[in-house]
């Protein structure tokens, strides 16, 4: 089972996005493993939303921070996470409607959401906080 976490190679330098990412993987790593000891819909489902939850505080975070420094580069960022949560809310819905087995889903955790992450994190985030880092 993979398990992800934030490594050095992916420490944006701002302090507070760095522990979110921590945290946002602290809970997909728990979403990971219950869908792995094949847990109970209802208790897959209430993962799915703890995740889902931090998911859309911490974009909302990062999409603030552009904004209210002006980032030039903020539209494509922003873009980046829409997508991302089209596919997550994708993901769900596919699982909820039983359209995928529960060895699918991990799949989809791991490829388009913690994969995902790390990529976007070492691409995108970490060239923003970069230009924020003073800033913030
Ligand atoms: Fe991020
Ligand atoms: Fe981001």
């Amino acid at each position: 089972m993979l398990h992800y976490e934030i490594t050095e190679d992916l420490i944006t330098g701002v302090e507070f996005i760095d522990d979110q990412h921590r945290e946002l993987f602290k809970r997909l790593n728990q979403l990971l493993n219950a869908a792995d000891r094949r847990s109970s819909i209802k208790e897959m489902q209430g993962f799915i939303l703890f995740v889902r939850k931090y998911i859309e505080e911490h974009l909302s975070a990062e999409e603030n921070l552009m904004r209210k420094h002006a980032y030039p580069e903020a539209e494509q960022h922003i873009l980046e996470h829409g997508v991302f949560r089209t596919n997550y809310q994708l993901i769900i819905e596919a699982f909820n409607e039983e359209q995928i087995t529960v060895e699918q889903l991990i799949e989809s955790l791991q490829t388009e959401v913690g994969n995902w992450f790390v990529n976007h994190i070492k691409k995108t985030d970490q060239s923003t906080m970069r230009w924020l880092k003073d800033k913030v």
